[in-house]
Parts: structure tokens; sequence; C-alpha cells
């Protein structure tokens, strides 16, 4: 090796080691702020459907609604900052299987094929499905929609797996946001939309008198927060905020908060 090349070798060397230098610090960084087991986090990000009122969604820039405000009471009791991420409702599950959020709230419905994926704190609401129809429709019930050829539903959701399972793939058109299933209920694009009641009565109220609701006979459900397989501590401090902000009233003040907006 002649001087010159022995230099640049060297200088290469040089390069590479610094360079493993910035890496090994970035990784530390990412580790640390990324880690689903991490302590020492000062922030939390969750994962939600900003477009299911009253529990999550948006007013101009703003998040509105219970889960939003309920997080945010439950960070506070943690001590650390709350990063409020919007993505489609089906990806949240898999985002928080995976470490990409810490947490999932969303009017989340516990069942056991998502337990299969995350855990889940304490419920902390129960709801239950709706069928919403055009006002002048004629389907007068569940049996009804046996009868009809198209049902709305907001993709990846117990709406979605009931109406699946009651009337056949064939009948049903899957939404990523909750709001266009209720847009094709109002262009006629689809004859109903099975989701949960209070976002239900929602969507209704902001139609005029457009749309109906119908009573379904599905069973109640319970809302959740899903949490990381690995990540016992954060599911057991929002239990403990859970039930202290229930104790404490925080949790029925917010629900009277948004049962006023009516
Ligand atoms: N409760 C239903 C479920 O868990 C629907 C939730 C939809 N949430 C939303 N933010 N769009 O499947």
């Amino acid at each position: 090796m002649n001087m010159k090349m022995k230099k640049i070798a060297v200088l290469g060397l040089v390069m590479l080691t610094s360079i493993s230098i910035l890496a090994a610090c970035g990784s530390s960084k990412t580790d640390d702020s990324g880690k689903t087991g991490s302590e020492k986090k000062d922030t939390l990000t969750m994962a939600t459907a900003a477009d299911f009122p009253p529990y999550e969604y948006m007013e101009g820039n703003d998040y509105k609604g219970i889960d939003i405000e309920l997080s945010q009471a439950i960070a506070d009791k943690l001590g650390v900052k709350l990063e409020i991420q919007n993505v489609p409702f089906d990806s949240i599950i898999a985002g928080v299987q995976s470490g990409k959020y810490d947490f999932g709230m969303s009017g989340i419905t516990i069942n056991d094929e998502r337990k299969q994926s995350v855990n889940f704190s304490d419920p902390y609401i129960s709801a239950v499905q709706s069928i919403i129809v055009k006002s002048d429709s004629s389907i007068a019930d569940k049996d009804a929609l046996k009868d009809v050829s198209k049902i709305g539903v907001q993709t990846g959701t117990t709406g979605d797996s009931d109406a699946t399972k009651d009337y056949g793939e064939d009948k049903i058109t899957r939404y990523t946001v909750a709001t266009d299933a209720i847009q094709a209920l109002m262009s006629g694009k689809v004859d109903a939309v099975i989701i949960d009641n209070k976002p239900a009565q929602e969507y209704v109220k902001a139609n005029g008198s457009a749309l109906k609701i119908l009573p379904t006979a599905y069973e109640e459900e319970q809302y959740a927060i899903a949490v990381n397989k690995s990540n016992d501590d954060l599911q057991k401090k929002i239990n403990q905020a859970i039930k202290d902000l229930k104790a404490d009233g925080t949790v029925d003040k917010i629900l009277a908060k948004y049962e006023s907006n009516k």
C-alpha cells in the first residue's frame, strides 16, 4: 500500500467508526423512546381513529371527545405527555402489537380475536351496535337486513364482523373511515350502516332528518384501551388511573360533558 492509499484507508476507517458511533447514539435514543416496556418514557403515543363522535373526532385541528379527554386525564395521572396519532381504525391493533403506538384508544371493543394480539385495560364504557337507515327506508329491523343488498360498515370493526357473520360477505361494503360509510348511506350507495350506538346518534343528528336508527339485538360490548402484550407495566398503570378517575368523578364528568352536547 502506498502512502496515499494508506491515508484513504485510515480516513475510511475513521469515517466508518464515527458513523457507527453516530448510529449507536441514534439507536440508543430511539430505543429509549420507542421501547414499549420503558419506564422512563415521558411521552406516550396513542393511536385513535378520529371519525367517531362523541368518542374521538376533529373540531378544526383539535381532537375532541370522551376518549381524547380520558386519555389525557390518564396521561396526566401517569405524569407523561400524550401524543395523539389519527390513524385508520383497522390499523390500531396491529400498530399497538408491533410497538408503533404505546396504546390504542378508539372505542375499541374487547373481543377474543383482538386479545390474541394485544392486552386490554379494564373496560371503561359499554356500547351496542345500531343500524342506521334513511328516514324513508322500509327496513324496519335487523331481520329485514337479510333482504337488502348493501350494508355499509367501518373496516375491521365489530360492526363489520357482526354484519359479515349475520348477512354474508357479499352484502358488506367496507369503509376505512366511519363517516364515509355514512356518506355512502346518504347518497344511496348502501341501504344501511351498522355501527356503535352513540356515534350512530351523532351521525344521525349531523344529517338533519335524513337518517334514523333501528335497534339491533346485538350484545353489549365493552370498550377498553389496547396495550402492547409485553407492556404489563403500562397496562397496570392505566388500570389504576381508570380506577382513580372513576372514583374521583372524572369519568362521569367527561361523559356528562359529551352527553349535554346533544
Ligand atoms: N367498537 C367498535 C369496534 O371496536 C368500533 C370502534 C370504531 N372506532 C372508531 N374510532 N372508529 O370495533
